[in-house]
């Protein structure tokens, strides 16, 4: 038996995930095409490495016992031509002001999970779309084909998997040189500073407690005449929903001195909720991979239901390898959540807890723009840290759909915009994001909660 087998679980291999129900996959009209450029992915270099992985399956290890909070957020999906120095250096501001915003309030270490370098491919309601009388396939992510409505653009492309891999390696080389180069150094969060948010409500309040921090490292480093250690480089990982199997399955490698599969794509891939069945084919895939993953959980996931789950993805009852991300929406959370949180705790599963409080409040405008309400997303995630509280559990973390630009998507927030001020600079394609303003105070509120969760 060679090291690579001892740790993957019976009958599982890469492409095991073929012979069950595969959802929400591309079509590709010319086989030999698809092949030729799985192959070449297949044969390209990784994007993380095993010990990146291992290093932040630690650290989840340490949220599901609270000792760390998880702050994941990016794009609902990323686009090709959003690859660009400005969009990715305001992503990482935000992401390192929220993270600031929650270490200071709630006193505990932050893991940034980015939704970025690879969130590029969408599960979609409907295969086709029409317009008049035009019938074409549905966007499914630039991984797969463009928005434009064209016969030729939405094909489903296979090129699109090598400019989707080439995308991700150049947000993350752009990411760790900025990381090393000391962009992401605490001390000095001016780096950071959007240029918008000397204008935003929350200013003063942002700046006063950037100065509180500043006063106290240097009187912590004074006091221990050096600087404090884990200060000037903060890390960033990498994730996205890993929908698109042949891509994820050209990237899974064995490593050399450890067991096992690695999917080196990212270093959290998640599970999407409408691809979250126990049979089907994501699952299979997921299940035989070390790395730590998600699993979105709706309304319809009953507490049996998600014991089966867990015991397919996580039956070692490995630490930080199972993150749970919670997403019923305002009105449902306050039923749904509690049985669940009773289940899994009397299984002694050692899980991280993790509210997406988007996805299940999600609206339209009157004029049939998709949106958010700010405060629903508020709601449920005040909502989510009460019933983790009354159930003697840790809410170890957020899932945000965010960007650090200027946009309006989302309705509400402290300059409270409204369903008809939301064309002014609406960007998505798909899914409203919180603009950096919004993002910023959803994050002073977190904070206040994560101390203390009764506020
Ligand atoms: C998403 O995270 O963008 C998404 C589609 O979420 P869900 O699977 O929870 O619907
Ligand atoms: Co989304």
């Amino acid at each position: 038996m060679t090291t690579a087998e001892s740790s993957t679980p019976s009958s599982w291999t890469p492409s095991s995930w073929k012979s069950r129900e595969t959802k929400q996959q591309p079509t590709y009209l010319d086989p030999p095409e698809a092949e030729r450029a799985l192959k070449q992915l297949s044969q390209l270099p990784p994007l993380v490495t095993s010990w990146e992985i291992e290093s932040l399956k630690g650290q989840l290890a340490e949220a599901s016992e609270g000792r760390r909070f998880l702050l994941q957020g990016g794009d609902c999906a990323e686009v090709f031509s959003d690859c660009s120095s400005s969009i990715i250096a305001n992503k990482l501001k935000i992401l390192l002001q929220m993270s600031l915003v929650l270490i200071h309030g709630g006193r505990k270490p932050v893991i940034r999970v980015g939704r970025f370098a690879g969130q590029y491919a969408k599960p979609r309601s409907e295969d086709m779309e029409t317009r008049g009388d035009i019938t074409l396939p549905s966007y499914r992510g630039d991984l797969i084909n463009g928005v434009e409505f064209t016969e030729a653009v939405r094909r489903h492309d296979p090129e699109r998997l090598i400019r989707g891999y080439s995308r991700a390696a150049l947000t993350l080389n752009f990411i760790r040189s900025l990381v090393d180069g000391g962009f992401a150094d605490l001390h000095h969060p001016e780096y950071w500073d959007l240029d918008f948010l000397q204008h935003s409500p929350r200013s003063e309040e942002y700046q006063a407690m950037v100065e509180g921090i500043g006063d106290s490292l240097r009187f912590m480093e004074t006091l221990a005449g050096r600087q404090v250690g884990e200060i000037d480089r903060v890390d960033f990982f990498s994730s996205h929903e890993g929908l698109h199997l042949l891509y994820e399955e050209a990237q899974t490698r064995r490593v050399p001195h450890r067991e096992g599969w690695y999917n080196l794509s990212a270093h959290m891939p998640w599970i999407g909720m409408r691809t979250a069945d126990l049979d089907g084919a994501h699952v299979e895939y997921f299940r035989g991979i070390e790395n730590p993953i998600g699993i979105k959980i709706g309304p319809s996931t009953s507490a049996d239901r998600l014991l089966e789950l867990i015991e397919r993805l996580d039956p070692d009852n490995e630490p930080g390898r199972l993150t749970l991300i919670h997403r019923f929406g305002v009105d449902q959370v306050a039923t749904c959540l509690p049985p669940l949180l009773r289940a899994v705790k009397v299984a002694r599963r050692k899980v991280v807890w993790c509210c997406d409080p988007m996805h299940g409040n999600t609206l339209r405008t009157d004029g049939g723009l998709k949106t958010r309400r700010f405060d629903h997303i508020l709601s449920e995630l005040e909502q989510a840290f009460d019933l983790h509280g009354a159930a003697g559990t840790h809410l170890g973390g957020v899932h945000i759909e965010l960007t650090g630009d200027d946009v309006t998507e989302c309705t509400g927030g402290a300059r409270d915009l409204k369903d008809d001020e939301l064309e002014r600079s609406y960007k998505t394609f798909v899914d409203p994001r919180l603009n950096y303003e919004q993002a910023l105070e959803l994050a002073l509120r977190v904070a206040k909660r994560i101390r203390n969760p009764k506020v």
